[in-house]
């Protein structure tokens, strides 16, 4: 194996952020470069395709198109809704109805019977409130910022929000105020700066009710109390915990009882309704209506096809349903498991129980070499690196689905330790100037169940 360069071990993408020269296209050749090196020593762990359905054992393959095989913890299908009979079967009658197009935006002609029946459906699960579809989560995260909030207006906005909402506050207003992540004083401290100096523009607080590389959350409770100190609005993206935590599926707004107190509620169908998909909730028509005509994304955008539409409608009825709550049973047994069993074998889990179980790596280099290593012994989870998550805080976020065995869990643990002793081995070597060495060569039906592996 031929030796790492250092340059393939250190950089980010943040490097490649802000290129300057007057050539916008060839610019991008210096971050080719970069990206390049990483995949020719199988270091760029992005990009990955399914050569199978999005299962707990999964074929993949590189983005150089190595395939390999292992157990799956990078899907995020997180009640194993994805191949479910019942919905499968709902889409392909909806396909020999509709057709697989919606041709339209849903301000024209782009929805059906299909979306508007699940506009309804989400709108009594979420008790009343006025459901807004969108194409993805992303969009219903931009789009929501983006169409209620004015250049004139504030938003007072977590540092680590996802990037939709990020991109939204800053389409919309220049007045855009981060706060420490989680930070309560900070929000309230902010918001009474503002409203020294400005009475009559809004303020839209923005945060998660999950955040997804860390797996922590804000108490709602109090973030609303302060919110209305000061006259401010509240959001709350969930993708990550709307259907999939809390006895009845609302996630960790339903179980912190403050449904009805948010004003503007995003949610992904990305993670657990198996389909592209997102909605934005609000309390009246009025605040809907709006948005179906100044929330680019919802207005100019294609709408949901019929298949995503009914695909969502039957993952939200067997969401609502007992098997839903078994399915989530299930689900929190395994996220349970997983973050005992690592905490066993000496690893730093981070954040609170849910389908995101991050696991700490350390520095960008150890978090590259134990990435190759973890596909070498056939596990399969995604690395999180800086500038997703802070400088020398790399990671591995698994992402835990229903479906996952218990035999499952203890080889993802056996494969990450494998690759972490693999790759702090191989680290030491390059720091003493000693090269690679050809790593030894495991199969993935060579995973026995017991989650120990043998080398060959
Ligand atoms: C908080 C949050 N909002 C929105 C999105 C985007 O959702 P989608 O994949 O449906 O576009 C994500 C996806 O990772 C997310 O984590």
């Amino acid at each position: 194996m031929k030796a790492i360069p250092k340059a393939a071990l250190s950089g980010s993408l943040k490097d490649y952020r802000a290129l300057k020269n007057s050539g916008l296209m060839s610019r991008a050749e210096s971050f080719f470069d970069w990206q390049d090196l990483r995949r020719q020593h199988g270091l760029w762990p992005y990009a990955r395709s399914t050569s199978s359905a999005p299962r707990p054992r999964s074929e993949i393959r590189t983005d150089a198109g190595e395939a390999s095989s292992g157990v799956n913890f990078a899907s995020q299908d997180y009640l194993s809704l994805s191949s479910h009979p019942r919905i499968k079967a709902a889409a392909t009658e909806a396909i020999d109805k509709y057709g697989v197009h919606s041709a339209g935006s849903a301000a024209l002609l782009g929805n059906t019977a299909y979306s508007l029946q699940l506009s309804a459906t989400l709108s009594d699960f979420l008790g009343g409130r006025e459901v807004v579809l969108y194409p993805t989560g992303w969009a219903a995260g931009y789009g929501a910022i983006q169409g209620f909030v004015r250049s004139d207006d504030h938003v007072v906005i977590d540092m680590l929000a996802h990037s939709c909402l990020q991109a939204g506050a800053a389409a919309a207003t220049q007045k855009v105020h981060y706060f420490r992540h989680l930070d309560l004083d900070a929000v309230a401290r902010r918001l009474a700066n503002i409203r020294t100096g400005d009475a009559k523009n809004g303020i839209l607080v923005v945060t998660e009710s999950l955040f997804s590389m860390h797996s922590d959350a804000p108490d709602l409770r109090a973030l609303r109390n302060v919110c209305d100190a000061y006259g401010a609005s509240l959001l709350v993206d969930c993708a990550h915990d709307f259907g999939c935590m809390g006895e009845d599926g609302l996630g960790r707004i339903g179980q912190q009882e403050m449904l009805g107190e948010i004003d503007i509620v995003i949610g992904s169908f990305s993670k657990t309704f198996a389909s592209n998909g997102g909605f934005v909730a609000v309390k009246t028509r009025a605040a809907a209506e709006y948005l179906r005509y100044y929330s680019a994304p919802h207005t100019f955008s294609n709408a949901l096809s019929p298949v995503q539409a009914v695909t969502v409608l039957e993952a939200l009825s067997i969401i609502r349903s007992g098997e839903g709550k078994e399915l989530r049973h299930e689900l929190r047994d395994n996220v349970n498991h997983l973050r005992e069993a690592m905490t066993r074998s000496g690893r730093e889990v981070l954040g609170e129980p849910s389908p995101i179980v991050p696991v700490r790596v350390g520095g960008e280099a150890l978090g590259r070499l134990a990435s190759k290593y973890l596909s070498i012994f056939a596990g399969i989870a995604n690395l999180v690196e800086f500038p997703a998550v802070p400088l020398g805080q790399s990671r591995f976020r698994f992402q835990v689905m229903a479906a996952h065995t218990a035999e499952d869990v203890e080889a993802m643990v056996a494969a990450f330790n494998r690759a972490m002793d693999s790759a702090e081995a191989e680290l030491e070597r390059i720091q003493a100037g000693a090269g690679t060495q050809q790593p030894a060569t495991f199969d993935a039906d060579q995973v026995p169940l017991d989650g120990t592996l043998t080398a060959t």
